[in-house]
């Protein structure tokens, strides 16, 4: 029979990879907890209004990436594209914001978007995606990208360079948008037809475009931060003088719109050389009048999300640790497999990682399997040696053997293996 393989796009996490999700994972628990934040579980199906509604109609995700479909009552729901207008569901739909008047939260998990396959781009990826609510101080951006760049750091990522730019506020980005229009009209014939659409439904978009023609156009447009209004461009020094206090590099890109269509006032992104043309390895920003877009009380907002697949490549390959065993416990013998079984479970709830082969394979079979294991101990028992009341405890590095009495196996098993093995 055919068999049926995983969809384009999408990739399984396999055993061996684990180990270094696992790490990073932890290590985003443990410093994000520094920094005051929570973890929040949102679920990966919304209602498709959520998503048109924050990242916007016209913006690539929504036009053509989203993986949307009518469930059987016909309601349109969408599996997540990105974690911030989930995140921001939960926060109003539970009240979060009267528990704490800043709520930082995290959350980690797939998120969907249905675009070309290649290197560093999945239609199933995973992001750490972080949102502060309720503080609109340009310490709270700085403190929040120092996070980004700190924890980044920890979990071992190097030669990255962190780019900011302000994309103004409701007040000063209609001027800007008008400019750029204006601009683009000049060379409408040499845009592509994609941006030549663009100019009448989202104009900041061109910005994004990946067309040659279109960037060289671009290049000379007018800037945002010759646009913003004096609250924003005080914001926008704010935060680059935090960032200064904190030692933090950055460069400014005044170019750099994001994908998404909710953000105002500071955006910024870290790339990697390590990553090739999909270089993007976390982006993230402002978008104060989001949560009340969605329903909410008129809370500030800012926060950021990684990409977990291109994080772990840019990521040495060092080997982690793959479940190590403590002791491989070979029977052979009816009545030895009874007894390995009921001593493995002991093993096991005495806290060491125990094995056994219940399939009654051959001895050398079995060794080899404890090998493989990397087993540290090894103990043999056959139904002779269950006559005998002894069995073999081989010690598999040094190759040391000693003979245990069965009466007293497991007290004598577990304070050799407390003594060997570092629990
Ligand atoms: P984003 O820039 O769309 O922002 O995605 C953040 C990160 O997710 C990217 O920098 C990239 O590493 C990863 N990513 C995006 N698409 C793919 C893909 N197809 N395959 C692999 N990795 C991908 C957001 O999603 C915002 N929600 C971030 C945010 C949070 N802004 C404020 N709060």
């Amino acid at each position: 029979m055919d068999k049926i393989t995983a969809v384009k796009g999408i990739k399984d996490i396999l055993p061996s990879e684990t180990p270094r999700w696992q790490k990073v994972e932890t290590t985003a628990r443990a410093i994000f907890e520094r920094f005051g934040f929570h973890e929040i579980r949102v679920p990966i199906m919304e209602k498709t209004a959520l998503f048109q509604r924050s990242i916007g109609e016209a913006t690539d995700i929504v036009e053509k990436e989203m993986y949307t479909f009518r469930d059987r009552d016909e309601e349109l729901l969408t599996l997540r594209p990105e974690a911030t207008a989930c995140v921001i569901r939960a926060y109003v739909e539970h009240n979060l914001a009267s528990a704490e008047p800043v709520t930082k939260l995290f959350t980690i998990g797939p998120m969907f978007r249905r675009e070309r396959p290649q290197k560093g781009r999945y239609r199933q990826f995973h992001q750490i995606d972080v949102e502060v609510f309720g503080d609109d101080t340009p310490a709270s951006d700085a403190e929040v990208i120092f996070m980004l760049m700190h924890f980044l750091d920890v979990a071992g990522v190097e030669n990255l360079s962190l780019e900011i730019n302000s994309l103004g506020c409701k007040d000063c980005r209609p001027g800007f948008s008008r400019a750029v229009v204006a601009y683009l009209g000049q060379f409408q014939d040499g845009l592509c037809p994609d941006c030549q659409r663009r100019l009448t439904t989202n104009p900041l978009r061109v910005f994004d475009c990946k067309v040659e023609a279109c960037g060289r156009i671009i290049s000379d447009a007018p800037r945002i931060l010759d646009h913003l209004c004096p609250e924003c461009l005080d914001h926008f020094d704010r935060v680059k003088g935090f960032l200064d206090d904190l030692n933090l590099e950055y460069a400014v890109n005044s170019n750099m719109v994001r994908g998404l269509d909710y953000y105002t006032k500071t955006a910024f992104e870290v790339k990697s050389g390590k990553l090739g043309a999909q270089n993007s390895l976390a982006g993230g920003g402002r978008y104060d009048g989001l949560v009340a877009l969605l329903g909410g009380p008129d809370v500030a907002g800012v926060g950021f999300g990684i990409g977990m697949e291109r994080l772990l490549a840019c990521l040495p390959d060092t080997e982690e640790n793959v479940g190590k065993t403590d002791i491989f416990v070979a029977a052979l013998g009816t009545r030895a497999l009874k007894f390995a079984f009921k001593l493995t479970g002991l093993l096991r709830r005495s806290g060491f990682t125990a094995a056994t082969d219940y399939s009654g394979k051959s001895l050398k079979s079995q060794m080899k399997r404890a090998d493989k294991m990397q087993s540290a101990f090894t103990l043999i028992i056959g139904d002779s040696e269950m006559d005998s009341g002894r069995a073999v405890l081989r010690n598999m590095k040094t190759k040391n053997q000693q003979d245990l009495l069965l009466e007293s196996l497991p007290e004598a098993l577990i304070n050799i293996l407390k003594s060997e093995v570092i629990l």
